[in-house]
């Protein structure tokens, strides 16, 4: 199996972005992932939008849930419902935001844990072009705004985006 893929669908990302723009308030409240992944100049911001309980609830077995930034944010939920039944979900995990700054990147890193190898890993571009990358050993894709893919996360990979606009991406982990 290939290390990430493009998927068919392309979803409206517009009343997401709408409503991101709106509320600034939902990014970073749980610093936890971004501290461990970000450069220190130009950070990674996210937004758990479903998740477990507690930060360290990855390691382990556990149920997610919608967190309350989601009453703000609503097309996070409508975006993920619709990924679900697209791909034919029997179990929804995390769903997460990324926002990857203009200049910014993540660097190469492997996702561990029980949450990481439970869940298939669906994305949808919110804001994306052609100069930033999901990359792979081998492989890279540039997602544009409102296109989907999926990919693994068990594997080495890292993003980078020497673009002059922010990268965002809704992630949803789905079991099927
Ligand atoms: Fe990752």
């Amino acid at each position: 199996m290939k290390s990430i893929e493009p998927l068919p669908w392309r979803f409206d990302v517009g009343p997401l972005r709408d409503q991101l723009a709106r509320n600034p308030d939902v990014w970073n409240r749980h610093r936890e992932r971004t501290e461990a992944y970000a450069t220190p100049h130009k950070a990674v911001s996210d937004i758990w939008v479903r998740y477990g309980d507690t930060p360290d609830a990855c390691a382990r077995p556990h149920e997610s849930h919608w967190y309350p930034c989601v009453t703000q944010i609503p097309a996070a939920w409508s975006l993920a419902r619709r990924m679900y039944r697209l791909v034919g979900g029997k179990r929804l995990g995390g769903v997460l935001i990324t926002r990857i700054p203009a200049g910014g990147e993540v660097k190469p890193h492997i996702d561990h844990g029980w949450h990481a190898a439970f869940y298939e890993k669906f994305a949808v571009q919110i804001a994306g072009n052609k100069e930033q990358a999901f990359q792979f050993e081998g492989e890279s894709l540039s997602a544009e705004t409102g296109e989907s893919y999926t990919f693994r996360n068990d594997r080495l990979h890292w993003v980078t985006n020497p673009s002059a606009e922010d990268r965002m991406t809704l992630i949803c982990c789905i079991k099927r």
